[in-house]
């Protein structure tokens, strides 16, 4: 079976052709941050027409990648939420209504869905049962993942999600948008012990996260420097500065992470975690994992860095297990902002071919 997959929730337009028999045959992506970057943030009608600029070239372009032409399709996947609405419609449109045209049947993804099972592009996936911590720009939550949409949710942000939060906390430092990636390259440079930031909540019980304060007690740490520096009116720091508070961020974000991660997986009684979702590109969240994971005697999954962040792959995978599992959307089109994951139907009839 091989299914177009189309992920357009926010400001990345994301197509790719997945095949049950092969695994990912092509992929494009078109990023909005250009667009964007003049506002600091997502412009939601902007979005939402660049979708519809550019969804049929990267079809056009993905298929001519694979060598194949539209009518070889078997399916066609979209991301139906959550996510920006008007995004969403672009690319649940152009889906539902190709795969009108071409006769073949249509799927809703979720798109946290496609983040959690990215990790399944991968030589070596992950192995049910696991934990999995999703952190994106929108969601930060930790879930004990049995199955092909067998989802309990364990704990999530009470506030920020953890992506959010490096934005946030970024765009006070200066650094632009978007701003995780900004952020971590910033805090190689910062120094160590020059700061401690809090670790929000990890002296309740719980597995609930909150990443607000962090932001704050950026803004206060900058706002001690500038008193220091007899320039209280000052918004800027200098590069050193910025940097050290980068890095005292970022550590405190990836501990937390770490922390109720490392406490989830003894709940669970598991040794196997999965990190996705954009802010699992984080290169020292990686590196931190990895470490306590080994020492547990544990395994460590996470997707290719360039299906961390949205994509289409991620969209078409998930499609193509719901399509084989018989799953197809009818004609109305049907994009939420909101959906929660543990809505999802669970599959069973595929959970032997991972
Ligand atoms: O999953 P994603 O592409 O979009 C959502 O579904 O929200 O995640 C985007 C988020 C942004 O907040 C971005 O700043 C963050 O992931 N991100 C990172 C890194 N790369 C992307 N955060 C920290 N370090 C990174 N290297
Ligand atoms: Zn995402």
């Amino acid at each position: 079976m091989i299914v177009l997959g189309i992920e357009s929730s926010c400001d990345e337009t994301g197509v790719a052709l997945y095949s049950s028999e092969k695994g990912l045959l092509s992929h494009a992506l078109h990023s909005q941050i250009a667009l964007h970057a003049e506002y600091g943030g997502v412009v939601p009608e902007l979005a939402s027409r660049d979708h519809i600029r550019y969804l049929i070239p990267l079809i056009e372009q993905t298929l001519q990648q694979a060598g194949l032409n539209k009518t070889e399709l078997d399916g066609i996947a979209y991301t139906a939420g959550p996510g920006l609405i008007g995004a969403l419609m672009s690319g649940a449109s152009v889906g539902r209504s190709l795969a009108w045209a071409l006769a073949i049947p249509a799927v809703e993804v979720h798109h946290m869905e496609g983040h959690l099972l990215a990790p399944m592009l991968e030589e070596v996936p992950p192995a049910f049962p696991f934990v999995a911590l999703l952190v994106s720009g929108g969601h930060t939550l930790l879930a004990y993942v049995e199955g092909v949409g067998q989802y309990t949710l364990l704990g999530q942000s009470l506030d920020d999600a953890a992506g959010e939060a490096f934005d946030k906390t970024a765009k006070l430092l200066g650094l632009g948008y978007p701003g995780g990636p900004a952020l971590a390259a910033a805090a190689r440079k910062g120094r160590a012990d020059a700061h401690h930031f809090p670790r929000p909540m990890i002296n309740q019980p719980g597995l609930d996260f909150s990443f607000s304060g962090l932001k704050t007690h950026a803004l206060n740490t900058m706002m001690k420097l500038a008193k220091k520096a007899n320039n209280p009116g000052a918004v800027s720091l200098g590069q050193q500065d910025t940097a050290d508070i980068a890095r005292a961020f970022e550590e405190a974000a990836v501990d937390t992470l770490m922390i109720k991660s490392l406490r989830a997986l003894k709940q669970q009684h598991c040794k196997r975690l999965v990190i996705a979702g954009g802010v699992s590109a984080n290169q020292y969240l990686r590196e931190k994992m990895q470490q306590q994971l080994d020492e547990l005697g544990g395994e460590l999954f996470y997707p290719a860095v360039e299906f961390c962040t949205d994509n289409g792959a991620m969209i078409a995978l998930v499609g193509c297990l719901r399509l084989q599992a018989g799953q197809t959307q009818p004609l109305e089109i049907d994009a939420r902002a909101r959906w929660s994951m543990q809505e999802l139907s669970a599959i069973n009839s595929v959970l032997s071919d991972f």
